[in-house]
Protein backbone atom coordinates (compact mmCIF):
# COMPACT_ATOMS: atom_id res chain seq x y z
CA UNK A 1 0.00 0.00 0.00
CA UNK A 2 1.29 3.59 -0.48
CA UNK A 3 2.13 5.99 2.23
CA UNK A 4 -0.67 8.22 2.46
CA UNK A 5 0.37 11.83 1.85
CA UNK A 6 -1.20 13.54 4.75
CA UNK A 7 -2.68 13.20 8.17
CA UNK A 8 -5.55 15.36 9.16
CA UNK A 9 -4.85 18.41 11.08
CA UNK A 10 -8.17 19.55 11.02
CA UNK A 11 -11.34 18.16 10.66
CA UNK A 12 -14.67 18.79 9.43
CA UNK A 13 -17.82 15.95 10.37
CA UNK A 14 -19.72 14.75 7.78
CA UNK A 15 -23.36 14.15 8.28
CA UNK A 16 -25.97 12.45 6.45
CA UNK A 17 -29.32 13.65 6.31
CA UNK A 18 -32.21 11.27 5.60
CA UNK A 19 -33.51 10.34 2.20
CA UNK A 20 -36.89 12.51 3.01
CA UNK A 21 -34.85 15.28 4.26
CA UNK A 22 -32.63 14.80 1.01
CA UNK A 23 -36.06 14.99 -1.25
CA UNK A 24 -37.13 18.31 0.69
CA UNK A 25 -33.57 20.13 -0.03
CA UNK A 26 -33.83 19.45 -3.69
CA UNK A 27 -37.76 20.32 -4.06
CA UNK A 28 -36.77 23.31 -2.26
CA UNK A 29 -33.32 23.78 -4.36
CA UNK A 30 -36.08 23.41 -7.65
CA UNK A 31 -33.83 20.65 -8.50
CA UNK A 32 -30.82 22.27 -8.91
CA UNK A 33 -27.93 21.04 -6.93
CA UNK A 34 -26.11 24.91 -6.98
CA UNK A 35 -28.39 25.89 -4.82
CA UNK A 36 -28.56 22.93 -1.84
CA UNK A 37 -26.75 23.71 1.58
CA UNK A 38 -23.38 22.49 2.30
CA UNK A 39 -24.48 21.20 4.98
CA UNK A 40 -27.06 18.60 3.48
CA UNK A 41 -23.98 16.89 1.38
CA UNK A 42 -21.94 14.44 2.54
CA UNK A 43 -19.45 14.07 -0.12
CA UNK A 44 -19.06 17.22 -2.84
CA UNK A 45 -17.55 16.74 -6.13
CA UNK A 46 -19.05 19.79 -7.35
CA UNK A 47 -15.76 21.32 -8.06
CA UNK A 48 -11.95 21.30 -7.08
CA UNK A 49 -11.81 24.91 -7.59
CA UNK A 50 -10.95 26.58 -3.97
CA UNK A 51 -12.57 24.05 -2.38
CA UNK A 52 -9.03 22.39 -1.36
CA UNK A 53 -7.43 22.12 2.31
CA UNK A 54 -4.84 24.46 2.95
CA UNK A 55 -1.43 23.17 3.88
CA UNK A 56 -0.40 23.98 7.53
CA UNK A 57 2.58 26.14 5.68
CA UNK A 58 -0.61 28.12 4.10
CA UNK A 59 -2.07 28.79 7.42
CA UNK A 60 0.44 29.63 9.03
CA UNK A 61 1.77 32.25 6.35
CA UNK A 62 -2.19 33.59 6.22
CA UNK A 63 -0.76 35.23 9.43
CA UNK A 64 1.59 37.35 7.42
CA UNK A 65 -1.07 38.96 5.44
CA UNK A 66 -0.42 42.68 5.28
CA UNK A 67 -3.84 44.22 3.63
CA UNK A 68 -2.24 47.75 2.96
CA UNK A 69 -3.89 48.79 0.39
CA UNK A 70 -0.79 49.72 -2.14
CA UNK A 71 2.75 48.06 -1.49
CA UNK A 72 2.09 45.63 0.48
CA UNK A 73 4.38 42.68 1.23
CA UNK A 74 1.82 40.27 0.50
CA UNK A 75 1.79 41.51 -2.92
CA UNK A 76 5.19 41.56 -2.79
CA UNK A 77 5.67 37.98 -1.59
CA UNK A 78 3.01 36.85 -4.57
CA UNK A 79 4.51 38.45 -7.09
CA UNK A 80 7.63 37.07 -6.84
CA UNK A 81 5.98 33.78 -6.31
CA UNK A 82 4.30 33.86 -9.19
CA UNK A 83 7.55 34.94 -11.57
CA UNK A 84 9.52 32.36 -10.08
CA UNK A 85 6.90 29.19 -10.64
CA UNK A 86 5.21 30.77 -13.66
CA UNK A 87 8.56 33.08 -15.32
CA UNK A 88 6.38 35.78 -16.79
CA UNK A 89 7.92 39.00 -15.73
CA UNK A 90 4.17 41.07 -15.51
CA UNK A 91 1.74 40.07 -13.21
CA UNK A 92 -1.88 41.21 -12.89
CA UNK A 93 -3.84 40.11 -9.69
CA UNK A 94 -7.54 39.94 -10.05
CA UNK A 95 -10.54 38.26 -7.79
CA UNK A 96 -10.37 34.97 -9.92
CA UNK A 97 -9.90 33.24 -13.10
CA UNK A 98 -13.09 34.34 -15.02
CA UNK A 99 -12.38 37.56 -13.97
CA UNK A 100 -9.00 37.93 -15.70
CA UNK A 101 -10.54 36.37 -19.14
CA UNK A 102 -13.07 39.54 -18.69
CA UNK A 103 -10.31 41.87 -18.18
CA UNK A 104 -8.33 40.73 -20.82
CA UNK A 105 -11.44 40.35 -23.18
CA UNK A 106 -12.36 43.72 -22.85
CA UNK A 107 -9.25 45.07 -23.93
CA UNK A 108 -8.48 42.70 -26.46
CA UNK A 109 -11.94 41.73 -28.19
CA UNK A 110 -13.98 43.57 -30.65
CA UNK A 111 -17.39 43.33 -32.36
CA UNK A 112 -16.42 39.91 -34.58
CA UNK A 113 -13.23 39.37 -33.08
CA UNK A 114 -12.58 35.39 -33.25
CA UNK A 115 -10.69 33.88 -30.61
CA UNK A 116 -9.59 30.07 -31.68
CA UNK A 117 -8.40 27.21 -29.15
CA UNK A 118 -9.53 24.10 -27.46
CA UNK A 119 -12.80 23.26 -26.43
CA UNK A 120 -13.17 26.92 -24.40
CA UNK A 121 -14.46 26.56 -21.01
CA UNK A 122 -17.65 27.84 -19.77
CA UNK A 123 -16.74 31.37 -18.49
CA UNK A 124 -14.02 31.64 -21.08
CA UNK A 125 -16.53 31.19 -23.47
CA UNK A 126 -19.11 33.49 -22.05
CA UNK A 127 -16.89 36.17 -21.36
CA UNK A 128 -15.46 36.01 -25.03
CA UNK A 129 -19.76 36.07 -26.33
CA UNK A 130 -20.73 39.22 -24.01
CA UNK A 131 -17.43 41.40 -25.80
CA UNK A 132 -19.15 40.36 -29.08
CA UNK A 133 -16.65 37.81 -30.39
CA UNK A 134 -16.79 34.20 -30.96
CA UNK A 135 -15.42 31.19 -29.51
CA UNK A 136 -14.23 28.48 -32.12
CA UNK A 137 -13.42 25.19 -31.14
CA UNK A 138 -10.15 23.53 -32.93
CA UNK A 139 -9.56 20.46 -30.52
CA UNK A 140 -8.77 17.54 -32.28
CA UNK A 141 -11.24 15.36 -33.31
CA UNK A 142 -9.78 12.60 -31.17
CA UNK A 143 -11.60 14.76 -28.09
CA UNK A 144 -14.57 13.47 -29.27
CA UNK A 145 -14.15 9.86 -29.92
CA UNK A 146 -15.20 6.93 -27.96
CA UNK A 147 -11.87 5.17 -28.41
CA UNK A 148 -10.14 5.80 -25.10
CA UNK A 149 -6.48 5.69 -25.63
CA UNK A 150 -5.26 8.78 -27.12
CA UNK A 151 -3.24 10.50 -24.71
CA UNK A 152 -3.54 14.35 -25.20
CA UNK A 153 -7.07 14.56 -26.49
CA UNK A 154 -6.71 18.14 -25.28
CA UNK A 155 -4.59 18.87 -28.07
CA UNK A 156 -5.62 22.14 -31.05
CA UNK A 157 -5.88 20.61 -34.04
CA UNK A 158 -3.01 22.30 -36.07
CA UNK A 159 -4.51 22.57 -39.51
CA UNK A 160 -7.48 23.51 -38.17
CA UNK A 161 -5.88 25.88 -36.41
CA UNK A 162 -3.92 27.34 -39.43
CA UNK A 163 -6.76 27.89 -42.17
CA UNK A 164 -8.47 29.88 -39.63
CA UNK A 165 -5.32 31.77 -38.96
CA UNK A 166 -4.70 31.91 -42.38
CA UNK A 167 -7.88 33.42 -43.44
CA UNK A 168 -8.99 35.60 -39.82
CA UNK A 169 -5.45 36.95 -38.48
CA UNK A 170 -6.20 40.72 -38.42
CA UNK A 171 -9.50 39.25 -36.22
CA UNK A 172 -8.04 36.84 -33.80
CA UNK A 173 -6.84 38.70 -30.97
CA UNK A 174 -5.53 35.67 -29.01
CA UNK A 175 -5.38 31.67 -29.28
CA UNK A 176 -6.22 30.26 -25.99
CA UNK A 177 -4.77 26.38 -25.24
CA UNK A 178 -6.65 25.39 -22.08
CA UNK A 179 -4.31 23.48 -19.72
CA UNK A 180 -5.65 20.47 -18.91
CA UNK A 181 -8.54 21.17 -21.01
CA UNK A 182 -11.65 20.89 -18.53
CA UNK A 183 -14.56 20.92 -21.08
CA UNK A 184 -13.34 18.00 -22.87
CA UNK A 185 -12.73 15.56 -19.62
CA UNK A 186 -9.46 17.24 -17.92
CA UNK A 187 -7.16 16.10 -21.06
CA UNK A 188 -4.19 16.98 -21.68
CA UNK A 189 -2.12 18.62 -24.16
CA UNK A 190 0.90 18.08 -25.47
CA UNK A 191 4.11 19.99 -24.36
CA UNK A 192 4.91 19.53 -28.84
CA UNK A 193 0.90 21.18 -29.51
CA UNK A 194 1.65 23.76 -27.18
CA UNK A 195 5.17 24.10 -28.81
CA UNK A 196 3.40 23.89 -32.57
CA UNK A 197 0.34 26.06 -31.99
CA UNK A 198 3.05 28.71 -30.98
CA UNK A 199 4.54 28.80 -33.63
CA UNK A 200 1.67 29.09 -35.96
CA UNK A 201 0.78 32.37 -33.83
CA UNK A 202 3.67 33.61 -34.02
CA UNK A 203 3.82 33.14 -37.69
CA UNK A 204 0.75 34.94 -38.42
CA UNK A 205 1.58 37.11 -35.99
CA UNK A 206 -1.08 36.55 -33.30
CA UNK A 207 -0.59 36.28 -29.70
CA UNK A 208 -0.57 33.21 -27.87
CA UNK A 209 -2.33 32.49 -24.26
CA UNK A 210 -2.86 30.33 -21.95
CA UNK A 211 -5.56 29.17 -19.52
CA UNK A 212 -3.50 27.31 -16.72
CA UNK A 213 -5.92 26.74 -13.76
CA UNK A 214 -4.91 23.22 -14.17
CA UNK A 215 -1.06 23.35 -15.49
CA UNK A 216 0.58 21.73 -12.61
CA UNK A 217 -2.10 18.48 -13.82
CA UNK A 218 -0.94 18.77 -17.04
CA UNK A 219 2.68 19.08 -16.80
CA UNK A 220 2.06 15.86 -14.65
CA UNK A 221 0.71 14.13 -17.94
CA UNK A 222 3.53 15.12 -19.90
CA UNK A 223 6.00 13.70 -17.67
CA UNK A 224 4.12 10.33 -17.92
CA UNK A 225 2.83 10.51 -21.75
CA UNK A 226 5.58 12.50 -23.97
CA UNK A 227 8.99 10.76 -24.66
CA UNK A 228 12.13 12.90 -23.36
CA UNK A 229 9.83 14.09 -20.15
CA UNK A 230 10.10 11.15 -17.93
CA UNK A 231 13.34 12.31 -15.85
CA UNK A 232 11.76 15.84 -15.91
CA UNK A 233 10.59 16.93 -12.39
CA UNK A 234 6.97 18.88 -12.79
CA UNK A 235 7.69 22.29 -11.88
CA UNK A 236 10.28 22.38 -14.82
CA UNK A 237 8.22 21.04 -17.49
CA UNK A 238 5.59 23.26 -16.43
CA UNK A 239 7.78 26.61 -16.92
CA UNK A 240 8.84 24.98 -20.04
CA UNK A 241 4.80 24.75 -20.93
CA UNK A 242 4.77 28.82 -20.23
CA UNK A 243 7.60 29.15 -21.89
CA UNK A 244 5.70 29.41 -25.32
CA UNK A 245 2.97 31.54 -24.62
CA UNK A 246 3.10 35.18 -24.19
CA UNK A 247 0.28 35.38 -21.76
CA UNK A 248 -1.58 33.44 -19.40
CA UNK A 249 -4.67 33.62 -17.59
CA UNK A 250 -4.95 32.10 -14.32
CA UNK A 251 -7.76 30.88 -11.71
CA UNK A 252 -5.45 30.06 -8.85
CA UNK A 253 -7.98 28.25 -7.24
CA UNK A 254 -7.30 24.66 -8.81
CA UNK A 255 -3.26 23.82 -9.59
CA UNK A 256 -2.22 26.63 -7.41
CA UNK A 257 -4.36 25.37 -3.91
CA UNK A 258 -5.92 28.63 -2.95
CA UNK A 259 -9.25 29.25 -2.03
CA UNK A 260 -9.47 32.21 -4.15
CA UNK A 261 -7.86 34.76 -6.10
CA UNK A 262 -6.20 34.71 -10.04
CA UNK A 263 -4.04 36.34 -11.96
CA UNK A 264 -2.97 37.93 -15.67
CA UNK A 265 -0.04 36.67 -16.48
CA UNK A 266 1.89 38.98 -19.71
CA UNK A 267 5.29 38.75 -21.26
CA UNK A 268 4.67 42.18 -23.28
CA UNK A 269 4.86 45.13 -20.99
CA UNK A 270 2.86 47.17 -23.45
CA UNK A 271 -0.13 44.94 -23.16
CA UNK A 272 0.51 44.90 -19.39
CA UNK A 273 0.13 48.33 -19.45
CA UNK A 274 -3.35 48.31 -21.50
CA UNK A 275 -4.36 45.65 -18.86
CA UNK A 276 -3.67 46.85 -15.81
CA UNK A 277 -6.17 50.20 -15.23
CA UNK A 278 -9.11 47.95 -16.35
CA UNK A 279 -7.98 45.31 -13.71
CA UNK A 280 -7.80 47.97 -11.37
CA UNK A 281 -11.51 48.97 -12.80
CA UNK A 282 -13.15 45.37 -12.68
CA UNK A 283 -11.17 43.91 -9.66
CA UNK A 284 -9.56 46.13 -7.65
CA UNK A 285 -6.09 47.53 -7.44
CA UNK A 286 -2.91 46.53 -9.05
CA UNK A 287 -1.10 44.87 -5.70
CA UNK A 288 -4.50 42.85 -4.55
CA UNK A 289 -6.72 42.25 -7.16
CA UNK A 290 -9.25 41.42 -4.91
CA UNK A 291 -7.52 39.57 -3.06
CA UNK A 292 -6.80 39.70 0.86
CA UNK A 293 -3.52 39.82 2.42
CA UNK A 294 -3.91 36.60 3.77
CA UNK A 295 -5.45 35.67 0.25
CA UNK A 296 -1.98 36.31 -1.26
CA UNK A 297 0.26 34.96 0.93
CA UNK A 298 -1.85 31.19 0.83
CA UNK A 299 -1.59 31.58 -2.98
CA UNK A 300 2.02 32.27 -2.80
CA UNK A 301 2.72 28.56 -1.11
CA UNK A 302 0.35 27.20 -3.24
CA UNK A 303 1.71 27.99 -6.44
CA UNK A 304 5.24 26.39 -5.36
CA UNK A 305 3.02 23.27 -3.45
CA UNK A 306 1.40 23.11 -6.50
CA UNK A 307 4.19 21.45 -8.68
CA UNK A 308 6.04 19.28 -6.10
CA UNK A 309 5.94 15.93 -7.72
CA UNK A 310 4.73 13.81 -5.19
CA UNK A 311 1.86 15.85 -4.41
CA UNK A 312 0.35 15.86 -8.28
CA UNK A 313 1.09 11.78 -8.25
CA UNK A 314 -1.11 11.98 -5.29
CA UNK A 315 -3.58 13.50 -6.74
CA UNK A 316 -3.84 11.93 -10.46
CA UNK A 317 -3.99 8.87 -8.44
CA UNK A 318 -7.25 9.58 -6.34
CA UNK A 319 -9.05 9.91 -9.87
CA UNK A 320 -6.96 6.96 -11.04
CA UNK A 321 -8.49 5.11 -8.54
CA UNK A 322 -12.04 6.20 -8.65
CA UNK A 323 -11.82 5.37 -12.14
CA UNK A 324 -10.80 1.68 -11.23
CA UNK A 325 -14.00 1.08 -8.96
CA UNK A 326 -16.10 2.85 -11.86
CA UNK A 327 -14.81 0.08 -14.64
CA UNK A 328 -15.44 -2.54 -12.01
CA UNK A 329 -18.73 -1.62 -11.52
CA UNK A 330 -19.00 -0.52 -15.23
CA UNK A 331 -20.40 2.27 -15.26
CA UNK A 332 -19.11 4.49 -18.51
CA UNK A 333 -16.35 7.33 -18.28
CA UNK A 334 -14.62 9.27 -20.52
CA UNK A 335 -10.92 7.75 -20.88
CA UNK A 336 -8.13 8.19 -20.54
CA UNK A 337 -8.63 9.80 -17.11
CA UNK A 338 -8.20 13.52 -16.95
CA UNK A 339 -6.73 15.18 -14.18
CA UNK A 340 -9.11 16.71 -11.64
CA UNK A 341 -11.66 13.73 -11.79
CA UNK A 342 -13.91 11.93 -13.46
CA UNK A 343 -16.42 12.46 -16.54
CA UNK A 344 -19.37 9.89 -16.19
CA UNK A 345 -20.85 9.59 -19.60
CA UNK A 346 -24.60 10.08 -18.38
CA UNK A 347 -25.65 9.81 -22.01
CA UNK A 348 -24.69 6.06 -22.32
CA UNK A 349 -25.78 5.24 -18.48
CA UNK A 350 -28.65 7.15 -18.95
CA UNK A 351 -29.81 6.19 -22.77
CA UNK A 352 -33.87 6.65 -21.90
CA UNK A 353 -33.01 10.41 -21.22
CA UNK A 354 -33.13 12.63 -23.99
CA UNK A 355 -30.31 15.41 -24.95
CA UNK A 356 -32.20 18.51 -23.78
CA UNK A 357 -33.22 17.01 -20.99
CA UNK A 358 -29.72 17.18 -19.41
CA UNK A 359 -29.36 13.30 -18.71
CA UNK A 360 -25.87 14.70 -16.45
CA UNK A 361 -27.80 17.09 -14.33
CA UNK A 362 -30.70 14.43 -13.77
CA UNK A 363 -27.91 11.85 -12.70
CA UNK A 364 -26.69 14.56 -10.25
CA UNK A 365 -29.94 14.96 -8.69
CA UNK A 366 -30.28 11.47 -8.23
CA UNK A 367 -27.03 10.70 -6.72
CA UNK A 368 -28.25 13.75 -4.18
CA UNK A 369 -31.34 11.74 -3.73
CA UNK A 370 -29.79 8.22 -3.23
CA UNK A 371 -26.74 9.18 -1.18
CA UNK A 372 -26.14 12.63 -1.03
CA UNK A 373 -23.26 13.27 -3.26
CA UNK A 374 -23.43 15.95 -5.36
CA UNK A 375 -21.64 16.66 -8.70
CA UNK A 376 -21.89 18.88 -11.67
CA UNK A 377 -23.09 18.49 -15.21
CA UNK A 378 -20.80 18.92 -18.48
CA UNK A 379 -22.86 18.70 -21.20
CA UNK A 380 -25.91 20.49 -23.20
CA UNK A 381 -27.01 22.30 -19.95
CA UNK A 382 -24.13 23.92 -19.64
CA UNK A 383 -23.74 24.48 -23.47
CA UNK A 384 -26.41 27.13 -22.98
CA UNK A 385 -28.01 28.18 -25.93
CA UNK A 386 -26.38 30.11 -29.12
CA UNK A 387 -26.77 33.74 -28.36
CA UNK A 388 -27.90 34.11 -32.16
CA UNK A 389 -30.65 31.99 -32.76
CA UNK A 390 -31.24 31.08 -28.95
CA UNK A 391 -31.65 27.11 -29.57
CA UNK A 392 -30.18 25.21 -27.54
CA UNK A 393 -26.30 23.89 -28.59
CA UNK A 394 -26.03 20.51 -27.93
CA UNK A 395 -22.80 18.97 -26.41
CA UNK A 396 -20.26 16.31 -28.21
CA UNK A 397 -21.65 14.29 -24.82
CA UNK A 398 -23.88 14.08 -21.60
CA UNK A 399 -21.21 14.12 -19.00
CA UNK A 400 -21.45 14.35 -14.56
CA UNK A 401 -18.46 15.31 -13.45
CA UNK A 402 -17.35 14.12 -10.15
CA UNK A 403 -14.26 16.37 -9.15
CA UNK A 404 -11.55 15.91 -6.59
CA UNK A 405 -11.16 18.76 -4.46
CA UNK A 406 -7.17 19.09 -3.67
CA UNK A 407 -5.87 16.80 -0.06
CA UNK A 408 -9.56 17.06 1.28
CA UNK A 409 -10.80 13.12 0.44
CA UNK A 410 -9.24 10.28 0.55
CA UNK A 411 -9.85 6.82 -0.96
CA UNK A 412 -12.53 5.70 1.69
CA UNK A 413 -14.86 8.76 0.38
CA UNK A 414 -14.60 7.81 -3.60
CA UNK A 415 -14.95 4.25 -2.19
CA UNK A 416 -18.41 5.74 -0.52
CA UNK A 417 -18.97 7.72 -4.23
CA UNK A 418 -18.37 4.10 -6.05
CA UNK A 419 -21.16 2.31 -3.97
CA UNK A 420 -23.33 5.07 -4.50
CA UNK A 421 -23.56 4.32 -8.54
CA UNK A 422 -23.51 0.54 -7.88
CA UNK A 423 -26.64 1.38 -6.10
CA UNK A 424 -28.06 3.37 -8.31
CA UNK A 425 -27.13 1.27 -11.00
CA UNK A 426 -29.59 -1.31 -10.60
CA UNK A 427 -32.74 1.91 -10.61
CA UNK A 428 -31.19 3.68 -13.61
CA UNK A 429 -34.02 2.87 -15.95
CA UNK A 430 -36.27 4.98 -12.62
CA UNK A 431 -33.87 8.19 -13.01
CA UNK A 432 -35.68 10.78 -14.88
CA UNK A 433 -34.19 14.06 -17.02
CA UNK A 434 -35.43 17.60 -16.17
CA UNK A 435 -37.23 20.32 -17.56
CA UNK A 436 -36.69 24.10 -17.43
CA UNK A 437 -39.12 26.19 -15.37
CA UNK A 438 -36.88 29.12 -15.26
CA UNK A 439 -33.92 29.43 -17.42
CA UNK A 440 -31.29 32.21 -16.79
CA UNK A 441 -28.47 33.56 -19.22
CA UNK A 442 -25.84 33.90 -19.05
CA UNK A 443 -24.27 30.37 -17.09
CA UNK A 444 -27.96 29.24 -16.91
CA UNK A 445 -26.67 26.37 -15.27
CA UNK A 446 -25.82 28.35 -12.02
CA UNK A 447 -29.17 29.66 -11.51
CA UNK A 448 -31.81 28.55 -13.76
CA UNK A 449 -34.92 25.86 -11.85
CA UNK A 450 -36.21 22.99 -13.19
CA UNK A 451 -38.64 20.21 -12.62
CA UNK A 452 -38.61 16.36 -13.26
CA UNK A 453 -40.05 14.92 -16.60
C1 LIG B 1 -10.23 25.91 -17.31
C2 LIG B 1 -10.87 26.98 -16.48
N1 LIG B 1 -10.69 28.28 -16.82
C3 LIG B 1 -11.22 29.28 -16.11
C4 LIG B 1 -11.99 29.02 -15.00
C5 LIG B 1 -12.61 30.16 -14.23
O1 LIG B 1 -11.96 30.32 -13.03
P1 LIG B 1 -12.67 30.87 -11.72
O2 LIG B 1 -13.62 29.83 -11.24
O3 LIG B 1 -11.55 31.12 -10.77
O4 LIG B 1 -13.37 32.12 -12.08
C6 LIG B 1 -12.20 27.70 -14.60
C7 LIG B 1 -13.01 27.38 -13.41
O5 LIG B 1 -13.39 26.27 -13.13
C8 LIG B 1 -11.63 26.64 -15.38
O6 LIG B 1 -11.81 25.35 -15.06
Amino acid sequence: MRLPLYKNVTVEEIRLISRSARLRRLENADFNPFMLHSKDIAIDLLTDSGTGALSKPQRSAKEKGDNTYCGSTSWRNLELAARRVLGFPYVIPVAQGRVAEHVADFVMIKKGSIVPGNAHFDTTKANIEVMGGIPVDCTISEAYATEPLFPFKGNIDLEKLEMILKKNSRRIPYVLTTVTCNQVGGQPVSMENIKETSGLCKKYGVRFFLDIARFAENAYFIKKREKGFSRRGIAGIAKEMLSHAEGAMMSAKKDALNQTGGLILLRDEDLYLKLQPYGVLFSGGIQYGAMSGEAMETLAVGLGEGVQDRYVEQRISQAEYLGKLFRNIKVPFLEPIGGHGIFVNAGVWLPHIPWDHFPGHALNCALYLSDAIRAVEVGSLLENRDPKTRQNRRAHWELLRLAIPHRLYDERHLDYVAEAFQRLSTKRSSICGVEFIYETYPMRHFTSKFKLV
